[in-house]
């Protein structure tokens, strides 16, 4: 099953000519992206969804790489959400399946490049091939001082805020803090996001312009920017043209300027 769509991926294109761009002078540092748009690709080509899953891994790489070559310090993956358990069980499988799949082919890669892996999200809900794939990525980057790359797997911002709350109240009811000690920079600490750069950039392919539950505190004053592309046809280059976009936005922050 896990081969069957090989060759579908836009990897197996020829590829696009190299452009030579300029350095980037105002970057953000934590870019968030909504890869949506993977069944549309798919149904567009009368592929199944599959294929445009297998087509939203090889852009999930070439976006990882761009990353890495634009010296961008973090970048988070919405790759499952804790909504897309409604999803068909056999497409649910398939999702599980590919970060195994990635891993396989892409961990050396990471490892040269000097990337450290993260997984956000309730991990211990996935299956147990899926669970081991997380633990063995986390165990191979763990040394590794490069750009962090942060997959949010069975992630949902509401319910991240619930786990954080949750916590909280925990420490309070065992005496270890007062409810009026809680700063916005103690709840951040109880976030998956805990220790990652601030997040300032949320990308979302596919025209849809919603967050659909994705770093809801986190996004609260990042630069949103959408695009009609869908996630298999995204490129380093509209990359590229996104972080020129952020550098020229006019970040006020609720100040004058
Ligand atoms: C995004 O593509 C991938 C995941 C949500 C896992 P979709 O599968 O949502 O693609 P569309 O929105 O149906 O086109
Ligand atoms: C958001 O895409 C989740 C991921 C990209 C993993 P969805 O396709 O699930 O979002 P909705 O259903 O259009 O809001
Ligand atoms: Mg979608």
């Amino acid at each position: 099953m896990l081969g069957l769509f090989k060759g579908f991926g836009r990897g197996q294109r020829a590829s696009a000519p190299t452009v030579e761009h300029p350095p980037l002078q105002v970057k953000p540092r934590h870019i968030g992206i909504i890869m949506d748009g993977n069944g549309r690709w798919a149904r567009k080509r009368a592929l199944p969804r599959m294929a445009g899953h297998h087509a939203g891994m090889i852009s999930m790489r070439e976006t990882i790489r761009a990353c890495d070559d634009f010296g961008i310090e973090c970048v988070t993956l919405y790759a499952f959400s804790t909504e897309n358990w409604k999803r068909p069980v056999s497409e649910v499988e398939y999702l599980m399946r590919l970060p195994e799949q990635f891993f396989r082919s892409e961990i050396d890669e990471l490892v040269s490049r000097g990337v450290r892996v993260r997984f956000m999200g309730d991990t211990s809900r996935l299956p147990p091939y899926t669970q081991e794939t997380v633990r063995n990525s986390l165990e191979r980057t763990a040394q590794n001082t490069g750009m962090t790359v942060n997959f949010a797997l069975n992630y949902g911002g509401r319910s991240e805020l619930m786990h954080a709350m949750s916590q909280f109240a925990q420490e309070v009811a065992a005496g270890r803090t007062c409810a009026d000690e809680l700063t916005e920079e103690r709840f951040e600490s109880y976030l998956d996001t805990a220790g990652l750069p601030p997040l300032d950039f949320v990308i979302r392919t596919s025209g849809e312009i919603r967050l659909s539950n994705f770093l809801i505190w986190q996004s609260a004053y990042a630069e949103l920017w959408f695009t009609d592309t869908l996630w298999p046809d995204f490129s380093k280059e509209e990359l590229y043209q996104a972080i020129l976009e952020f550098g020229r936005r006019k970040r006020r922050f609720g100040d004058v300027e």
